[in-house]
């Protein structure tokens, strides 16, 4: 089977990568001229670990290729999956205009039935307005079909979960649709991969929903490990004690700074605006979203009444990207909290393995160090933000000459409490004491 992918970034480039792995012929588009000609010489745009091997092995067996042409893409695929962005707009509802514009343009090119796919992660109600899109806009009467097969992989293990996913979800109207659809993902029907056949909407829906759950657990932990601080319990035997109970599950319950990144903030914030269209209120989703923008809030404020004034202190913040694993820093936690203590007077010095060039264009007065040790030194506190497996094993010893003041500020609660205040210094974690 030959398959079209609109969009290569980090969904889109996953997903044919992976597609060319279990032996389909895969063409993926991009409108970026740099990025299809980075990625024609097997250079991979973003940072994804195995993303190379899987791209070049597959490049080198002609099962993948790139282009900027949606007409090639289209002209010779029987299944053409959107997977462009769709980032929030100001009022938080999703920006469907390159979903839209994807649309209009393979309508323009399709000579014969065709499954057009939605793998961005789209309102309620977009399945549809695809189709109208691309009814009227066709070139020449034919069939064609829509389906909405949401993603789920997780950035920093995003081969990992496409090649094993939890479930398959595949929303569409015509059983023709759903068959092609089944047939493509045949090889996870070996690892007996679930597969959630629906509607479109509610597809769709699913996909924000999970989401929005996700995003829950992590402020509803928050919130507790917030009161653990007051009350002197801990929040990681907390969240074990009531992860164990088979019903509320030990994942996604690991306190921190806020969830951040492309998709949980701007999808909470979506969904609301879509519940909102309909006079719905999401009472938790809200609150879950307002506890997110405290949870960064109060990291900066707990920073800052340890600290006393932070008005000419400087602060070395190790790791920027939203999480480990991954160069990706939208709406990453890290710039909200470091914005938030320049405003105190801080002065930044900072260090992450992949994601600081991006992070100094956003936010051009800090200073960039060559790995953690230069970051910490001469500074007056460590404030670790994103836990990369370097962080987890510093040379404490050294941290500690290196610094002027032995503050220690582990937002994600890396280091034990007890070790390191043995150790001589003034640490600060979250929901411990
Ligand atoms: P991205 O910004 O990394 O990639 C989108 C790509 O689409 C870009 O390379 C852009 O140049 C390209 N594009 C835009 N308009 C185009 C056009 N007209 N023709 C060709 N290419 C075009 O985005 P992403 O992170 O891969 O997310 C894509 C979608 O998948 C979003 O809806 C997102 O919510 C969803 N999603 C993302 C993740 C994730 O982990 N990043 C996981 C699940 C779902
Ligand atoms: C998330 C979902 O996990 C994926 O299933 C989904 O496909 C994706 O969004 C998407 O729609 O794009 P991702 O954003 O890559 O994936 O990262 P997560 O691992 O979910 O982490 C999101 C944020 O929550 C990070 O800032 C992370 O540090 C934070 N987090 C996560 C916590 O603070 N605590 C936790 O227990 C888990």
């Amino acid at each position: 089977m030959h398959i079209g992918i609109i969009g290569a970034g980090y969904v889109g480039l996953v997903t044919g990568a992976c597609f060319a792995e279990f032996g389909i012929f895969v063409t993926c588009v991009d409108k970026d001229e740099q990025k299809i000609k980075s990625l024609k010489k097997g250079k991979i745009p973003f940072y994804e670990p195995g993303l190379d091997t899987f791209v070049q092995k597959n490049v080198a067996q002609g099962r993948l290729k790139f282009t900027t042409k949606i007409a090639k893409a289209v002209e010779s695929s029987l299944v053409i999956f959107i997977a462009v962005g769709t980032p929030g707009r100001g009022d938080g509802s999703a920006d469907l205009k390159y979903v839209e514009g994807v649309a209009q343009e393979i309508a323009s090119h399709i000579d014969g039935y065709r499954v057009i796919v939605t793998k961005s992660t789209v309102p309620v109600g977009t399945g549809e307005k695809i189709r109208e899109i691309i009814s009227q806009n066709l070139r020449e009467q034919t069939d064609f079909d829509i389906v909405s097969n949401p993603e789920f992989l997780r950035e920093g293990s995003a081969i990992e979960d496409f090649m094993r996913p939890n479930r398959i979800v595949i929303g569409a109207k015509s059983a023709q649709a759903v068959a092609i659809m089944q047939d493509l993902y045949k090889p996870l029907y070996l690892i007996e991969t679930p597969f959630v056949i629906t509607n479109i909407e509610t597809a769709e829906l699913i996909k924000y929903a999970a989401n929005s759950f996700l995003a829950t657990k992590i402020s509803f932990i928050n919130e507790i490990s917030n009161l653990c601080e007051r009350i002197g319990a801990d929040v990681h035997m907390v969240a074990k004690g009531m992860g164990l109970d088979q019903r509320i599950g030990p994942k996604f319950l690991h306190p921190g700074p806020g969830f951040g990144g492309s998709c949980l903030p701007k999808d909470t914030s979506a969904l609301l605006k879509i519940a909102e269209a309909h006079d719905v209120h999401l009472g938790i989703i809200d609150a879950a979203v307002r506890a997110n923008e405290n949870q960064r809030a109060y990291m900066v404020q707990k920073i800052r009444d340890e600290m006393g004034s932070l008005k000419n202190k400087t602060l070395a913040v190790l790791g920027l990207a939203f999480k480990p694993n991954t160069d990706d820093i939208r709406d990453a936690p890290a710039l909200t909290i470091i914005q938030g203590l320049q405003k105190e007077g801080a002065k930044i010095r900072t260090y992450d393995p992949v994601a600081m060039k991006e992070a100094a264009r956003q936010i051009p007065k800090m200073k960039c160090c060559k790995d953690a040790y230069d970051a910490v030194k001469g500074a007056d506190a460590v404030v670790l933000i994103t836990e990369w497996n370097q962080f987890r094993n510093l040379d404490l010893a050294r941290i500690i000459t290196l610094l002027r003041e032995p503050f220690f500020f582990d937002l994600r609660n890396v280091y034990d409490p007890q070790k390191m205040k043995a150790k001589g210094f003034r640490y600060f974690s979250v929901g411990r004491v």
